[in-house]
């Protein structure tokens, strides 16, 4: 750089968090990129600078479980309300899920979904869907632009069939050879579909029969079986919103056989447990169940020992006249979540539950590492995208539910106190909230993570002549 030349931005005066180190650091931004990090007043001029005194300087969250439910339901949600949340919560890159209408199994349909991710504040990611009846499109969404796959196990909202076992295997095999990661609805349908039928044919209706429905065996049966298939095939797997105990063994136990598997939980697994049912009647809903109080603790000590690699928020909005019905099985399942987590958790940091790296190692390292989006993403240092929440650490707030940037105004996390809350966000290097107000012309500034992902290719598997012969792939 020339001795005259300008960055784009300064940040000075704050205290820069990573997943391994927290210092007092300047940052300068030019381009979008971290230009520079370094001791406080070593920076080159910038043509602004940001005074972060008494700030915390984090690398943005990477929320790898979104549904902004467009096209087809966006009354609930679009892209530009989901990501004006993410941009609100600290959020600076989302992976959005393909239960919308059309679902998001086509190159068609993945066409429409990036249209409407147009109109994103922040970076995305898009999954496309692997059910029975797209195994022969899994290639062409590949090709299409998708950042990974979803898979239901089981049902949820949508309705969207579970691919029998078979396909899963098939599909699996594919994307394996492509290196994509392919996240979990990891709930087995046979076993809820039985349950829930006796549940209701007996008149049981109320919001603790959805547990019933939903045991942790239909978790761990369904996390198991798919990492046997991960392991056969070489695929990289990621289980979705982990809600007990229970799924912690077979998911320790896939690790310690070099699957390369990841887990997240979110912020309600670790918030409600079954007492909350009472209070919060059918609005707490969601799949898969809150579970009892022991449950919560063993998720906790799991984010903290590294078992649960992230976490992600299934950010499911729906209207409150979806979720309030006096017949449980007819009230839609979950709540918005992206806005909420980086307060929640860091409510669980102030509170001594992680540690503020924890933190970051949770919410953005390791979700960039897993989607191969590191060192792009998920750090604090020089060449990485200047995707940054800076947080005012000692703020207090009380969730409202009405004054949330998503189309839902409807959470269990309403008038809760949070402490800790982001004050300003930063997606490769422009600011898409700033001093708590989202910077409208900001939007459409969100980028596909396509542009920077790698997912190198694992090593080939013993199943490749086999795979080769049936489905008529070359093999390597
Ligand atoms: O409760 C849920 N709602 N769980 C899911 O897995 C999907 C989500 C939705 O799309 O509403
Ligand atoms: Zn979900």
């Amino acid at each position: 750089m020339s001795a005259d030349a300008k960055v784009d931005l300064v940040v000075t005066g704050g205290t820069i968090v990573t997943h391994d180190a927290v210092f007092a650091g300047d940052i300068a931004i030019d381009k979008g990129v971290i230009a520079a990090v370094g001791l406080p007043g070593a920076m080159p001029a910038a043509r602004e600078v940001l005074d972060a005194t008494g700030l915390h300087l984090l690398p943005g969250a990477i929320d790898v479980h979104v549904h902004f439910r467009e096209p087809g339901y966006t009354h609930k949600e679009d892209w530009e309300t989901g990501t004006a949340a993410a941009a609100m919560g600290g959020v600076t890159t989302v992976f959005d899920m393909p239960n919308v209408d059309p679902p998001t199994g086509t190159p068609a349909a993945l066409a429409l979904k990036l249209q409407a991710a147009r109109k994103a504040y922040v970076d995305y990611g898009i999954y496309g869907l692997l059910a029975e009846d797209n195994i022969d499109q899994l290639e062409a969404l590949i090709e299409g632009g998708v950042a990974g796959f979803k898979c239901f196990m089981g049902n949820t909202f949508g309705n969207l069939p579970s691919p029998s076992t078979g396909a899963m295997l098939e599909g699996l095999e594919i994307i394996a050879r492509h290196g994509y990661r392919i996240s979990l609805h990891a709930e087995t349908a046979s076993i809820m579909a039985r349950r829930q039928t006796k549940l209701m044919a007996a008149g049981k209706n109320a919001p603790l029969d959805h547990l019933s429905a939903r045991p942790a065996v239909v978790a761990i049966e369904a996390v198991a079986r798919a990492a046997i298939l991960a392991e056969w095939t070489g695929a990289r797997i990621h289980v979705l919103h982990i809600s007990s105990a229970d799924e912690l063994r077979p998911l320790r136990e896939a690790k310690a056989r070099g699957v390369d598997i990841t887990g997240e939980t979110c912020p309600q697994y670790l918030i409600h447990d079954t007492d909350d049912y009472g209070r919060l009647g059918s609005i707490i809903r969601v799949n898969p169940p809150i579970r009892e109080p022991h449950h919560k603790h063993a998720l906790w000590a799991a984010l903290a020992d590294g078992t649960i690699d992230m976490i992600a928020t299934d950010h499911a909005p729906h209207l409150p006249e979806e979720k309030i019905r006096n017949d449980i099985w007819s009230a839609d399942c979950g709540w918005p979540g992206v806005e909420t987590q980086m307060p929640l958790m860091l409510t669980g940091v102030h509170d001594g539950k992680l540690s503020i790296s924890d933190y970051v190692r949770i919410s953005s390292y390791n979700p960039a590492r897993a989607w191969g989006l590191y060192p792009r993403k998920g750090n604090i240092q020089p060449g990485a995208d200047a995707d940054i929440a800076i947080v005012d650490l000692g703020r207090e707030q009380i969730i409202d539910q009405e004054q949330l940037a998503s189309r839902a105004k409807i959470t269990t996390f309403d008038k809760m106190r949070t402490k800790g809350l982001p004050v300003h966000t930063l997606v490769r290097g422009r600011f898409v909230m700033r001093n708590r107000k989202l910077v409208t012309e900001a939007r459409g500034h969100g980028e596909s993570v396509r542009r920077i992902q790698r997912m190198p290719k694992p090593q080939p598997r013993h199943t490749d002549q086999t795979t080769a012969a049936v489905l008529g792939l070359r093999s390597r």
